[in-house]
């Protein structure tokens, strides 16, 4: 191989020291004269630090700093783009999802074709592909392969002038995209700029990558369990969630949706451009790009057992892969191979086995959630997916179904890909027999047989009977988990031997149980049973954010909870917000705060809240000051967190001082007042021992917040 482009080394990250030479905290307050070139300075230095931080979180996912202090960083930045807004930049951190919505996309002219791969099944397949390409050219007998994952995602194209992302695109067809700059911005992995580092490469004048842009398994369940709390549309898959995100005229909506990125090509540059596939890949992650894992390979066995191998993996990654690409390493050649139709001879893709099947969908099921809505699923005749027996599988609302027209004995066609839980695409119109039904949404609930309710807008449709043994199950489930009451021992089984056995009826009933009756239920002996009540007891000490997210109103999670002690002191004060003064909190908008109003409307609710006064649950947390000019607890105080922390998220702890008059600095110095430690302190602890700083817990912090 010739060595034209010698593999930049990645950025040794514990050589990293950081180049910000400024306490965050103590940024000097400047004159308003002859700032301007020391401030060009400062941000540009800020934005580099933050940059760097970005690359190593998103790309080489191994931060450096804590999230609290890159918090802190960014919103130094922030504040001083927002003093001096001609002096912000395009690459700035903060220009994500900052552009106005657009009307419609514009078209790109791509430098070069945005080809497609043609497809290989078998190993069969692969060798008459490589001994079709040997005909034209025999340097293929000679020539090594590299062998990437082939991403269910979208295929984008980015473009840097003098190292900044200046423009992206779709594919289209492959000659003109469309122009969706603003939504790439919001990709954490993307590079605004490259190099992120310091010590990287000089940038290329001009260079356009291709990649494919996805939604990782994870995000994409914690996005549908959000959508789902807050009462809104799930999405359907990982990749139609991808594209619709890409696609949006409002960047805004793109940044709610976690999507990455990994990048694989070169399409077009100036300067010395690598020689080879290998080479390609190491220099666009020399630049900082993300760049998809990949194997070295000379022959056609080690291809295929490298195909082999993904294809086992498969189910475990957590990104979706439909099968593997093969890449002839040497561009001269597969250039010289040249192209047929839109395909390059030069490349193959590896196809796995479909992971969509067809079968007969028996019968359509509704669940009942906490919050009571009503998810329908298909009960299917068990089929085998890529290895895994499937009898039941999503259909995700009622809309949904209504929408692709799903029958019962319909034939559809099912997918399971990876982690995701099997779902529903559509049906197979074409062998419909005239006896499928269409499915009529139920009026009454599957579980109590009360009518359920379906809120005009809104996708899901609800029971709304709080006594619901379904939901029930699912309250006290969810009311005894660990983000809220943590009622160690109380898990789903005993939940609904609880229920079942009708020691419970609503949730408030676990502090009225006896161990007399515990010890009918079967399986519990007196130890057991002694444990639960202890634990039971032990939950009626938690403060007042987590009884709140306990009682379970739809889109009231923990984070929104924090946010409300801060306005009301006990759930007395929240019953009796109102609707217009709810969403003046912000984070809370029209759908959440009239769920919170239905909630405490509903007598149900009203006379459970009275059974958890009368049992002692009724925690209280001082009186937020009403008017931000008085005096407030914690006024003139400056703190520092550090260690991981179990009442609050670090952005709640910082709402929670800032509201009670504090200060938040990102390191212990002797201005510090107080450092509140959470579980695992390190050095900050340390520093502020040595300076006789006063130590608390996050419990402390709340008494020294209500004793001033
Ligand atoms: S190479 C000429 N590499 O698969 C080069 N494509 O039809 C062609 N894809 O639309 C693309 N992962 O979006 C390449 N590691 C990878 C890929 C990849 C996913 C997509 C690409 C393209 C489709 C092939």
């Amino acid at each position: 191989m010739v060595e034209t482009f010698p593999p930049n080394p990645e950025p040794e990250v514990a050589d990293w020291v950081p180049i910000y030479q400024y306490p965050v905290s103590q940024l000097p307050t400047l004159p308003t004269t002859d700032i301007i070139p020391t401030m060009i300075k400062i941000l540009e230095e800020l934005r580099q630090e933050i940059r760097y931080h970005n690359y190593c979180y998103y790309v080489l996912n191994n931060p450096i700093v804590s999230d609290y202090e890159y918090d802190q960083l960014y919103a130094k930045l922030s504040e001083l783009e927002e003093k001096y807004p001609d002096l912000i930049t395009p690459d700035s951190p903060t220009q994500r999802a900052g552009a106005p919505p657009a009307e419609a996309l514009k078209r790109v002219q791509h430098p070069a074709p945005i080809l497609s791969l043609n497809n290989a099944f078998s190993a069969e397949n692969l060798q008459e592909w490589l001994d079709r390409v040997a005909k034209l050219d025999d340097r293929v007998r000679e020539t090594t392969f590299t062998v990437e994952p082939k991403l269910d995602g979208l295929t984008v194209v980015l473009h840097y002038e003098d190292g900044l992302f200046v423009q992206g695109a779709t594919r289209g067809n492959g000659v003109v995209g469309e122009d969706i700059t603003e939504n790439l911005r919001t990709i954490k992995s993307l590079p605004l700029r490259i190099p992120p580092a310091l010590d990287g490469p000089e940038p290329p004048e001009r260079l356009v990558v291709r990649g494919e842009a996805f939604i990782r398994i994870p995000d994409f369940e914690e996005l549908n369990r959000r959508l789902e709390t807050a009462g809104e549309k799930t999405y359907v898959n990982p990749r139609n969630t991808a594209a619709g995100a890409l696609r949006q005229l409002d960047s805004a909506q793109t940044a709610q949706r976690p999507l990455t990125l990994l990048v694989y090509q070169i399409v077009a540059g100036t300067g010395n451009l690598p020689a080879t596939q290998q080479e390609t890949l190491a220099y666009l992650a020399s630049y900082g790009f993300p760049i998809p894992e990949n194997e070295h390979c000379q022959t056609l066995e080690e291809i295929m057992a490298v195909c082999q191998t993904w294809g086992e993996r498969r189910d475990q990654l957590d990104y979706e892969i439909d099968g593997v690409v093969i890449k002839i390493d040497d561009h001269d050649l597969a250039e010289k191979l040249g192209v047929v139709g839109k395909a390059p001879r030069g490349a193959i893709a590896y196809k796995f086995p479909a992971q969509v099947v067809t079968t007969r969908l028996n019968e359509i099921g509704v669940n009942v959630g906490r919050t009571g809505v009503l998810t329908p699923y298909a009960i299917l005749e068990p089929v085998e997916i890529g290895g895994v027996t499937v009898s039941q599988a999503t259909l995700h609302n009622f809309d949904f179904i209504a929408e692709k027209d799903i029958r019962v004995r319909d034939r559809v066609r099912v997918k399971r890909a990876g982690e995701v839980i099997p779902y529903v695409i559509g049906p197979v119109e074409a062998v419909r027999t005239g006896e499928e039904q269409i499915f009529i949404p139920p009026a009454t609930c599957p579980v109590c047989e009360q009518p359920v309710e379906h809120i005009e807008g809104e996708v899901p449709w609800y029971c709304v009977n709080a006594a619901c043994p379904a939901q029930l199950i699912r309250n006290l489930e969810h009311f005894a988990s660990r983000e809220a009451m943590d009622i160690v021992g109380l898990g789903i089984k005993i939940v609904e031997q609880l229920v079942r056995a009708g020691l419970v009826k609503d949730v408030a009933d676990i502090y009225s149980l006896k161990r007399d009756s515990l010890l009918e239920i079967e399986g519990f002996a007196a130890k057991k049973a002694e444990n639960l009540l202890l634990a039971v007891e032990a939950s009626k000490e938690r403060p007042l954010a987590r009884v709140i997210t306990a009682l379970g109103i739809r889109g009231v999670g923990a984070a929104v909870s924090s946010d409300l002690v801060l306005f009301y002191h006990d759930l007395d004060a929240l019953s009796k917000a109102q609707f217009e003064e709810l969403q003046e909190i912000e984070g809370i908008g029209p759908n959440i705060a009239q769920a919170i109003v239905d909630w405490f409307e509903r007598p149900a609710n009203q006379k459970m809240l009275a059974k958890l006064r009368k049992a002692g649950v009724w925690p209280e947390t001082a009186p937020r000051a009403e008017n931000q000019q008085l005096a407030r607890p914690l006024d003139g105080l400056t703190f520092v967190v550090t260690g991981k922390l179990t009442e609050f998220t670090r952005g709640e702890i910082k709402t929670f001082l800032q509201s009670q008059g504090g200060k938040v600095t990102g390191s212990v110095s002797k201005n510090t007042d107080y450092l509140v430690i959470g579980e695992n302190p390190g050095s900050k602890l340390r520093k502020a021992q040595d300076l006789e700083i006063p130590i608390i817990s996050e419990e402390e912090l709340r008494l020294l917040a209500q004793a001033k």
